[in-house]
């Protein structure tokens, strides 16, 4: 087991048709720790999938420097950097069956010729031993067992996905490089697959970097996100870091459903020592005393006012502490309501925006009427409108 480390990394690649120079990577600065399952997600063409290949060898980076452990392996070949990597379109033998698909790549690697084989029989015994051990346990790991005998073609997608994984594992390789494994599988096998790919890495401990581009699988799945944008990183932290604290309205954004309400609004000076009001025109907030500092330099001028559904509360069933003197209970206009059982979502309307929150199921919100709603201005998050960055 190994670390990743990635520094200032590039991948430009010339577009075949206009000859336009594309910046796939863009000096990537990453660093994957030993044991670590760290998911790479970003929406599709932010070179998740680059990034991946140029730590597994099979693209070579434009400039910059791939660490595996403490070697640098630029240079070194893919098969000798041992990396397991697992695609979305990955190929088993459709001529072996998967006790043999398993077995191949190993007996290459730890067997010597047929030669070598007769002369020395006992050591060749003892290392199928060795292959045939591991496959085992692997195959008792994945719930593949009862599948050893069958040919590819006689399996569903979700066994062929696991035949992949069982393949991979056997090779104890120092680092994972997975690449949307699970998106060919259907919703259910899916979540079930996750949740056996993280005991997996549970008991292994294998440094593992997983692509996707769905942030459920990223929000669930990883120890760290690491989230892209058009070949940048934009941030790169624990799931939870990267909900409450997003660097970015993008960050903001891409993580949570239903996702991040964004209102334009404007930043009115303090009074008398409480916070600032964030002016959005058809409501106001006020923000809490400790966000005054960063927004003092903002004011008069306008900003996005970032707040998670979540956090705009039916104000029946408010928490206690956020009802208090009504400073941030706004009016609004109930346009849909969706009852999802442990919740409700809501679709607003106050003056030209349009909102959505989250509440409890028992919410009176009736389609058409008003309903009283309280934010949470102390997670409420305020960003720069030209940067996108957050203020605070
Ligand atoms: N061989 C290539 N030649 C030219 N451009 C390429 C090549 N491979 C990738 N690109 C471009 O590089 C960018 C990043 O591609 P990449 O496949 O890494 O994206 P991704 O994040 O994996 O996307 P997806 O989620 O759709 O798989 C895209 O703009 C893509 O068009
Ligand atoms: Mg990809």
């Amino acid at each position: 087991m190994a670390q990743v480390e990635l520094r200032n990394l590039n991948k430009i690649f010339r577009d075949p048709q206009t000859k336009k120079e594309v910046a796939a990577v863009n000096n990537l600065n990453l660093e994957i720790h030993d044991g670590e399952f760290l998911v790479l997600v970003g929406p599709s063409g932010c070179g998740k999938t680059t990034a991946l290949r140029m730590i597994a060898g099979l693209e070579e980076a434009t400039s910059g420097e791939i660490r595996i452990g403490e070697t640098v392996v630029n240079d070194v070949a893919p098969r000798d950097r041992h990396i397991a990597m697992v695609f979305q379109n990955y190929a088993l033998y459709p001529h072996m069956n998967v006790y043999e698909n398993m077995a191949f790549g190993l007996k290459l690697r730890m067997l010597p010729n047929l030669f070598w084989q007769l002369t020395h029989m006992s050591e060749a015994r003892r290392i199928k031993g060795e292959i045939d051990k591991s496959i085992q346990d692997a195959a008792e790991l994945l719930d593949i067992k009862h599948l050893l005998d069958r040919k590819p073609k006689a399996l569903s997608g979700g066994q062929r996905q696991r035949v992949a994984l069982g393949r991979a594992i056997v090779r104890v390789p120092q680092v994972f490089l997975m690449d949307e494994p699970l998106s060919n599988l259907d919703a259910k096998l899916r979540v079930q697959t996750r949740a056996e790919l993280i005991k997996l890495h549970r008991r292994l401990k294998i440094t593992t970097v997983y692509v996707t581009h769905d942030q459920v699988e990223a929000m669930t799945m990883g120890q760290r996100i690491a989230v892209m944008r058009e070949g940048v990183l934009q941030q790169c932290d624990t799931p939870l870091n990267l909900y409450h604290e997003p660097v970015n309205m993008f960050v903001a954004g891409f993580l949570g459903t239903p996702s991040m309400n964004f209102v334009p609004a404007e930043v009115k000076a303090s009074q008398n020592g409480s916070g600032p009001v964030v002016d959005a025109g058809a409501f106001q907030v006020q923000m809490p005393a400790e966000k005054g500092a960063a927004l003092k330099e903002y004011a008069g001028k306008n900003v996005v006012l970032g707040i998670r559904p979540e956090d705009l509360h039916d104000k029946e069933f408010a928490p206690a502490a956020l009802n208090g003197n009504g400073a941030n209970t706004t009016r609004m206009q109930v346009d849909v309501v969706e009852p999802m059982g442990a919740v409700s979502t809501l679709y607003l309307t106050a003056g030209q925006h349009t909102l959505l929150a989250m509440v409890e199921a028992e919410t009176k919100a009736k389609e058409g009427a008003p309903l009283d709603l309280v934010l949470d201005a102390g997670a409420a998050h305020v960003f720069d409108t030209e940067t996108e960055q957050k203020i605070v």
